[in-house]
């Protein structure tokens, strides 16, 4: 049977938590052409017979090997196709530099969709650039499909809710992971046809990389297996928790970094608190003169077993780490402290208690099913929920259509779209 048509589809990253949500759709595309090469008549009923040219750009704005190149091998994520090399910058200058570089590639490669995912300025560049680009005198313009539509935290003074608002309400497809985005989509007025219920591509990340972090030796190289190290252990692994801060609100200002820390003091001295820092992060702990509340593992200790096991009340700082040890990492921890979005996520399809440092979340449902609570970010609430979550026993639940499926059903949407329209 002959291919009956050909569609390109423009991916793209830009920012750490990008990553491990669009390597599922990457990977997806990749079997479907596989399966359509090998046997195109035996794609079956509901199989769409389109071949998909992918197309990856990275827009550059995480460019270190710690932020970026790492995660691309971890999740075997092909070199990028476009590099924009946008780099960082104030918001304005930052999404501007994308939005120009970006709009050159989608004049040469006059995709018929682009996928854009998550919440980052390069999310809400690439989505403006396509819904008013013209790629001929009719106005002709590529599909543009948000994954992780329909989060809201109702929070304006985060930039992410600005860029979730403006990008939901650009795109054309609007991929959801759980049942408040469809809420508050309908309440903003977005029709529903736009709008597919399809889980969580993050999470079928975690699924299919989960098996390589079980084999990753970072618990080692932390010295957290040091099953004489006098502190309670199980399987032989000590009981740690896990850190991240790196949102403006919390670490950009003196005196609200100051009390997180000084929440986290009481943990720090009862076992093991591993923060992997951000280098906006480090960069403030430098400013802020904060070096006292850490123990620096330096990058000259990688390969050597490192004390971590000893709290000495002091948390146990280290560069930013790669998918698979941070995915490790979770996996083993007692509890799991953050400010990121995802980590509340992947700690409740993992079980972990998580605490969260922020007075609200876009992802209720971690909060409903999952293993999640909202700390705030005043030392003595951060100091209650990491005390309550450390003793917690509860596993919660995971939510509806989070199975590893996710990136298959947004393909099976995208090409039904696609056969829907008119060649560009
Ligand atoms: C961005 C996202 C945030 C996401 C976070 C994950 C936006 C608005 N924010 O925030 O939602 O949770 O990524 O990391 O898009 N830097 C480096 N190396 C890099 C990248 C950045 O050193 O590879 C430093 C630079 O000094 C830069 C600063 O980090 O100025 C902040 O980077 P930026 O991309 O502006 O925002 P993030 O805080 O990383």
């Amino acid at each position: 049977m002959e291919i009956a048509r050909k569609a390109r589809v423009i991916t793209v990253v830009g920012a750490r938590p990008n990553f491990m949500k669009a390597a599922p759709i990457i990977a997806a595309i990749r079997d479907h052409n596989n399966r359509l090469a090998m046997s195109p008549s035996a794609m079956g009923f509901g199989h769409s017979q389109i071949a998909i040219e992918s197309v990856l750009v990275h827009t550059g704005q995480h460019y270190d090997e710690a932020m970026s190149d790492r995660f691309f091998t971890d999740l075997n994520i092909p070199r990028p196709d476009v590099h924009l090399e946008a780099g960082s910058g104030s918001h304005a200058v930052q999404t501007a530099e994308i939005m120009k570089r970006f709009e050159d590639v989608l004049l040469r490669e006059r995709a018929d969709l682009v996928v854009v995912v998550g919440d980052v300025n390069s999310t809400l560049a690439c989505a403006l650039v396509a819904a008013k680009i013209s790629y001929d005198t009719y106005g002709a313009r590529p599909l543009i499909a948000h994954v992780e539509a329909g989060l809201r935290s109702f929070d304006r003074c985060m930039p992410e809710e600005i860029n979730r608002i403006v990008t939901d309400h650009l795109a054309d497809l609007l991929f959801v992971t759980e049942e408040s985005g469809l809420r508050n989509l309908r309440e903003e007025g977005v029709p529903d046809h736009k709008i597919h219920f399809v889980g969580n591509t993050m999470i079928d990340s975690l699924l299919a990389f989960k098996h390589k972090a079980d084999q990753s030796p970072i618990l080692g190289k932390l010295g957290l297996r040091d099953s004489d190290s006098g502190h309670e252990s199980t399987n032989g692994i000590a009981r740690y928790a896990l850190l991240t801060l790196h949102r403006p609100s919390n670490v950009d200002r003196r005196e609200g970094f100051l009390s997180i820390l000084e929440g986290l003091e009481e943990l720090a001295g009862s076992c093991p608190v591993i923060f992997p820092a951000h280098p906006r992060t480090q960069k403030r702990i430098a400013d802020f003169g904060f070096e006292r509340f850490f123990r620096r593992q330096n990058r000259s200790d990688e390969g050597e077993k490192t004390r971590s096991t000893s709290p000495s009340g002091r948390i146990c700082l280290v560069d930013p780490l790669g998918y698979i040890d941070f995915l490790c990492l979770m996996e083993h921890a007692a509890v799991v402290v953050t400010d990121s979005g995802g980590i509340q996520e992947e700690t409740t399809c993992l079980g972990v208690p998580c605490v969260t440092v922020r007075e609200n979340t876009e992802r209720p449902i971690t909060i409903r099913v999952g293993t999640n609570i909202l700390a705030g970010t005043s030392a003595e609430g951060i100091r209650q929920a990491a005390q309550r979550q450390l003793e917690s026993k509860t596993k919660g639940t995971v939510p509806e259509a989070w199975d590893g499926r996710s990136a298959q059903r947004i393909l099976d949407v995208i090409c039904q779209e696609i056969e829907k329209r008119q060649p560009l």
